[in-house]
């Protein structure tokens, strides 16, 4: 089969690798139909993540098809249409019996792309299959349950519900990127008061206000603290969501917070940051971390069965997944071609192509 190949920082190729098998009873081969990139991918290429290891595909999330079970597996079987996470749950240990699949100390956990062969190929050694796939509900299609493949209950988990977001609150998200912006999505499920967004980039302002932010802020040109304070009569916001990942974002939603609110990070941060314990003792401020354990992804996904969540507005740019390497320079330039989520789609196994669809899926 072929699948992207990380060699090392800055390296990457679409090449011929031996087809994955089965190698415990739990696991599942799962035909990639749809994958999509990450930013944590742009970070392993720039060799941020030295624990994958040069030769490992890249890739953790997709939606396939399921072509052959482990002896043990009994709630999946070839030919379902399964969503597969980011995060894997061995269902066994004490992590996944409470719910936090993502510190799962089993075997499971953030294991594609990362510690093990990922899902930007066209076939995928899924372990654990059991209790770490979601059934795709027929009328949906791959695009609407992509993104539950990571941002989704990532924004949803790590920044509304660590947040404890509550209707009528009003929250700063800064960082407007694909987890700020999900981060606002979900939010909305909440019924927040006011949404303010705060980026350096005026498109990704644009499109947080596209998604539902009241307010927009740029913070490379205007005073980010002084616009909340005037906003929330000096007192601050009730919920401030990182989703950057730097210093400065961290302590700017320290600075923006109430008395009493909640500061949830998201961003995933290569650098230490200060926490200004002088000035938040006194302030009764709740700050939590956290990598996500996708344990909302049911309810999610049946948010979007419902129709009350649509996150196809994610897609920007489409390629084939023979494409890979295309998509991947679209996607880490997003500064000119404003993508934020790039969707990569195999060519159908049952159906033949025609020649325009030959020529962009690089096959014929
Ligand atoms: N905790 C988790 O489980 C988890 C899971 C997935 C991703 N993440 C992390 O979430 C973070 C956001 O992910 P993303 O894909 O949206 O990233 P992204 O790089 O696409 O977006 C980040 C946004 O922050 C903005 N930004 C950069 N510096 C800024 C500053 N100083 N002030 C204000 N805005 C600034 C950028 O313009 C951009 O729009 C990353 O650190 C990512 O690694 C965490
Ligand atoms: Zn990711
Ligand atoms: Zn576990």
């Amino acid at each position: 089969m072929k699948a992207l190949v990380y060699h090392g920082p800055g390296k990457r190729a679409w090449e011929d690798v031996p087809d994955p098998t089965i190698v415990e009873p739990t696991d599942a081969i799962v035909r990639i139909d749809s994958s999509t990139i990450c930013g944590t991918d742009l970070h392993i290429l720039k060799g941020d993540v030295p624990e994958v290891k040069p030769g490992t595909i890249l890739g953790h999330e997709a939606v396939g098809t399921v072509v052959e079970t482990g002896s043990a597996v009994t709630t999946i079987a070839p030919g379902d249409r399964v969503l597969v996470s980011c995060i894997t749950a061995c269902g066994r240990c004490r992590f996944c019996k409470e719910g936090h699949y993502g510190l799962c100390t089993g075997g499971g956990g953030w294991i594609f792309g990362h510690l093990i062969d990922g899902l930007q190929a066209e076939y995928a050694r899924v372990p654990f299959a059991d209790t770490s796939v979601y059934k795709v509900p027929p009328a949906l299609s791959d695009e609407q349950v992509l993104f539950l493949a990571d941002i989704l209950p990532t924004a949803y988990e790590v920044g509304v519900l660590n947040g404890r977001v509550e209707p009528g609150d009003t929250i700063a998200v800064v960082g407007a990127g694909p987890i700020g912006l999900a981060t606002i999505m979900t939010a909305k499920l909440h019924t927040p008061g006011r949404i303010v967004a705060i980026d350096l980039a005026d498109a990704r302002l644009e499109k947080a206000r596209e998604f539902g932010a009241d307010v927009v802020i740029n913070n490379g040109t205007d005073d980010a603290v002084a616009k909340v304070m005037e906003l929330t009569g000096g007192l601050g916001v009730d919920v401030a969501v990182e989703a950057v990942g730097v210093p400065a974002t961290f302590e700017l939603c320290a600075e923006l917070i109430r008395p009493g609110g909640r500061v949830a990070n998201v961003g995933v941060h290569g650098h230490p940051a200060t926490l200004h314990l002088e000035k938040l003792w006194i302030r009764d401020v709740l700050i939590t971390t956290g990598l996500v354990d996708t344990s909302t992804t049911p309810k999610l996904l049946r948010l979007i069965e419902g129709g009350r969540l649509d996150p196809t507005v994610f897609a920007t740019h489409h390629f084939a997944l023979a494409e890979a390497e295309k998509a991947y320079d679209v996607f880490a330039a997003a500064a000119e071609t404003h993508a934020l989520k790039v969707v990569l789609t195999a060519v159908p196994a049952d159906r033949t192509l025609v020649a325009s669809e030959q020529e962009l899926a690089g096959v014929g």
